[in-house]
Order: C-alpha cells, then sequence, then structure tokens
C-alpha cells in the first residue's frame, strides 16, 4: 500500500551558512522523536549530512527510525522517492541541498511537498532569502504543471532570545515579504551539539541518563530546541 501522508521536504536557500543543514537536522530529530520513520537523502555534493549520519549512528547518537539513502543524481532521487513511497517505508523524507543555482536545486524542488529555507535576522541575508523567494516564484513558470509545485516556507534562523528592536523590525519585514513559519530558529547551542553528536532526542537521553547530578541541568535547553524544532516541523505539514 502506498504511504499518502509521506512527506518530502527539501532545504533551500539561494546561499550557504544560512542554517540549511542545521534545520534539516533538527527537523529530522523532531520527526524521530515523535516516532516516525524518516529518510534522508543528501544532494549537497560536500555530503555533510551524510558525514553527520554515519558519525551519529558509529555514536549511539542516531535511531533505528533513521535512515540515509545515497543518491548519485536526480532521477535516482526521483526513483527513491517513488519507491519510499509505494511501500510505505517511511514518513518524511528529508532532502539537504547545496542551494539554489547548484547542481539539481529546481529538479529537486519539484520532487518536494514542501521547500524550506532559513533566512537569518540582518539585512543582507534578507536580500539573499528575497532572492529566494524570487527563484521559487519563477518556478511556477518553469515546470509543467505549476499546481503541483511545493509550498514554500521561509523559518528565520540566529534569532537571538532577546530581542533588539532592529530585530523586531526586521521580523515585521520578514512577516510582510515571506512565508515565514511562526515559530523562529533560536540560536542555540543545543544545535550546535546536535551538528557535533546526532540526534537531538539521543543527546537529551543520554544527558538525562547521566549518573552525574551536573548534568541535569543540559538536559533542558536540548528539550526545549527539541520543541522549537517541533513546532517548526508541524507549522510546516499543517499547510
Ligand atoms: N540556530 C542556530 N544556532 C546555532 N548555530 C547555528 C544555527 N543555525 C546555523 N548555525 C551554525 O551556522 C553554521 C552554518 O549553518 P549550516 O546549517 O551548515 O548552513 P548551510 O547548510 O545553509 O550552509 C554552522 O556552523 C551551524 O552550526
Ligand atoms: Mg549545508
Amino acid at each position: 500500500m502506498p504511504n499518502g501522508s509521506m512527506r518530502v521536504i527539501a532545504a533551500m536557500a539561494r546561499k550557504g551558512g544560512s542554517g540549511k543543514t542545521t534545520l534539516t537536522r533538527a527537523l529530522i530529530s523532531a520527526a524521530v522523536a515523535a516516532g516516525r520513520r524518516v529518510t534522508i537523502v543528501d544532494a549537497d555534493s560536500t555530503g555533510v549530512l551524510s558525514t553527520w549520519h554515519h558519525r551519529a549512528e558509529a555514536r549511539d547518537y542516531g535511531s533505528p527510525l533513521l535512515h540515509l539513502v545515497e543518491v548519485q543524481s536526480v532521477a535516482a532521487i526521483e526513483r527513491e522517492i517513488d519507491r519510499l513511497y509505494e511501500e510505505d517505508l517511511t514518513d518524511f523524507v528529508f532532502i539537504d541541498t547545496a542551494g539554489v543555482g547548484a547542481e539539481w536545486s529546481d529538479s529537486v524542488a519539484v520532487l518536494a511537498d514542501h521547500l524550506v529555507t532559513p533566512v537569518m535576522l540582518s539585512t543582507s541575508d534578507f536580500d539573499v532569502g528575497e532572492q529566494t523567494a524570487l527563484w521559487f516564484e519563477k518556478l511556477a513558470t518553469r515546470v509543467d504543471d505549476p499546481a503541483a509545485l511545493p509550498r514554500h516556507h521561509v523559518v528565520l534562523n540566529m534569532v537571538e532570545s532577546k530581542t533588539t528592536k532592529a530585530d523586531a523590525a526586521l521580523i515585521q519585514r520578514a512577516i510582510q515579504r515571506f512565508p515565514v513559519v511562526e515559530t523562529v530558529m533560536m540560536r542555540r547551542n543545543a544545535y550546535k551539539d546536535m551538528d557535533e553528536k546526532g540526534l537531538l532526542h539521543a543527546i537529551a537521553l543520554e544527558r538525562q541518563n547521566d549518573p552525574n547530578p551536573l548534568m541535569k541541568p543540559h538536559v533542558r535547553p536540548v528539550v526545549e530546541a527539541l520543541e522549537e524544532a517541533m513546532d517548526i516541523l508541524n507549522a510546516i505539514i499543517a499547510e
């Protein structure tokens, strides 16, 4: 039986360093923590997400719910997505990309149900976000069936816990211009730990079970990051 509720989510942005891979890892962590089956496709030729997954597995920060498929072409990604759907092998497919304008970006985009673009809170990042939004709008003119295009979502990233007036103004501007997801991604050390180790859920559990009582206060920040990621994931798939 095909899995009609399977969702394909691809991270896209006009430039590197905006948080695509971080956001992808956070969403993967959220989906796995919610007990969903997750498949990772690394469409960035630097292989950052694949390396992260291998490292996480090797050090017990992975999950039996999480699998990586190796692909060498867009045709292979499409075949994998079809197979996962037809045989009901997964609930989510997350595709990390090297960004818009890189190899494959248009062809990968049309395979997804949702595109997520992280945008950091700065004027120059907004300009880049603008280019990504324009790319998405123009995509509709390049495909055969614009109605089948994915939904586009912008996640504001690296938001400080103390928002300044300038940040608040930027957030207002973003909401007017982009399809902004209500929950923002804060700048968090937990996301750095996730980068270094693996799934947020696994990191939280490890700290929770640490016999050293000094580790207990370090559980909460990871759980908060996981809750943030869950809110973002739910907002994306709700649309
Ligand atoms: N919300 C965040 N909190 C802390 N660090 C972040 C956050 N988002 C991104 N980073 C850091 O910024 C850098 C670039 O992020 P990355 O996800 O690799 O961007 P991209 O995949 O778009 O190139 C990485 O070092 C990452 O750890
Ligand atoms: Mg990346």
